[in-house]
């Protein structure tokens, strides 16, 4: 039954949170101006942003790409099925609000290892009624679990987008390939596959001094080039689109990137720098601050 990962038993969802240790969902939430996070993984944010203070930028930017993939997909190429891998906690516009937006009918189902992601779930199973959204608490390395509960969802006969937007960094290299292909490989003709990565081709000096604030915290932390990045496409047999992969805020840029409301210049100045995160404009970018690659593919 779809949600069926929800009814795991409170108290030991509430065993599986560790407050002690940052944890890459919350950290980013606390990025996207979120209030899923504990002060374990305000620190860690505060840290990454100390040792790259516009790096919240690359957290937006690649966010706001999966907004501009998910509605190009859904608008122009008639894409009507979501698999969204490392979905992260809930935010404004999740995968299925933009989507059942243009397509009501499109039906998403999201899946993440993260207790804290489970337990705010709820958020996501939020689909209008013509639609569906299922949960599944998994783990990435485990494709054909993931492929088995989706298909109580998803119709695996018909094309769907998988969305694997800043995941794939916590993953080596000998799992991260197969793992991408097996997915591919159980989708039908006209999916596609819509990606993003960190790298150190654009920016190295300031992504490598977040990488470390990260790998202290004991996280797994892989950046790719960009031919790396492009593997995970071609070696699953994938057709690279327009424009290929590119800097985030160069992936088809539509000038419609939510503007945060501005608070009283008294109020702002109160605020630490993680607090100002929430109240900036992306829009306010250049090339020297983005680390993130984005690139969508289509099987053929
Ligand atoms: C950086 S966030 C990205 C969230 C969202 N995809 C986005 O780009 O806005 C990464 C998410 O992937 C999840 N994650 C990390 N490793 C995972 C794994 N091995 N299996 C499933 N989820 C994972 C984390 O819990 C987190 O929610």
């Amino acid at each position: 039954m779809p949600g069926d990962a929800l009814s795991q038993d409170p108290a030991e969802l509430r065993r599986r949170i560790d407050t002690t240790k940052a944890h890459p969902a919350r950290v980013y939430d606390v990025f996207l101006g979120g209030k899923d996070n504990y002060e374990v993984d305000r620190n860690a944010a505060a840290a990454a942003l100390a040792a790259n203070p516009r790096g919240y930028l690359d957290v937006r930017h690649n966010r706001d790409f999966l907004r501009r993939a998910v509605t190009t997909l859904t608008r122009d190429e008639g894409i009507r099925q979501y698999l969204d891998i490392g979905t992260g906690l809930p935010t404004q516009e999740n995968v299925h609000q933009i989507a059942q937006r243009i397509a009501p009918d499109s039906r998403v189902v999201y899946v993440d290892n993260d207790p804290v992601v489970l337990a705010h779930a709820r958020a996501l199973l939020t689909s209008g009624p013509e639609g569906r959204t299922d949960y599944i608490d998994a783990a990435l390395e485990d494709p054909g679990q993931i492929l088995d509960a989706a298909a109580k969802t998803l119709d695996l006969e018909r094309p769907v987008a998988l969305a694997l937007v800043a995941i794939l960094h916590f993953v080596e290299d000998e799992q991260a390939y197969p793992i991408v292909r097996e997915l591919i490989d159980a989708l039908p003709s006209g999916s596609r596959l819509v990606l993003s990565h960190l790298t150190e081709d654009l920016n190295p000096e300031n992504i490598r001094a977040v990488q470390r604030t990260y790998t202290e915290r004991g996280f797994t932390f892989v950046l790719r080039s960009r031919a790396e990045v492009e593997r995970f496409l071609t070696e699953s047999g994938l057709e690279v689109d327009e424009p290929g992969v590119v800097p985030a805020h160069h992936w088809r840029p539509d000038g419609a990137a939510p503007v945060p409301e501005q608070p009283e210049p008294g109020y702002l100045a109160t605020l630490d720098d993680i607090e100002k995160v929430r109240y900036r404009d992306i829009n306010d970018v250049t090339d020297a601050d983005i680390n993130v690659y984005a690139v969508t593919g289509r099987k053929p």
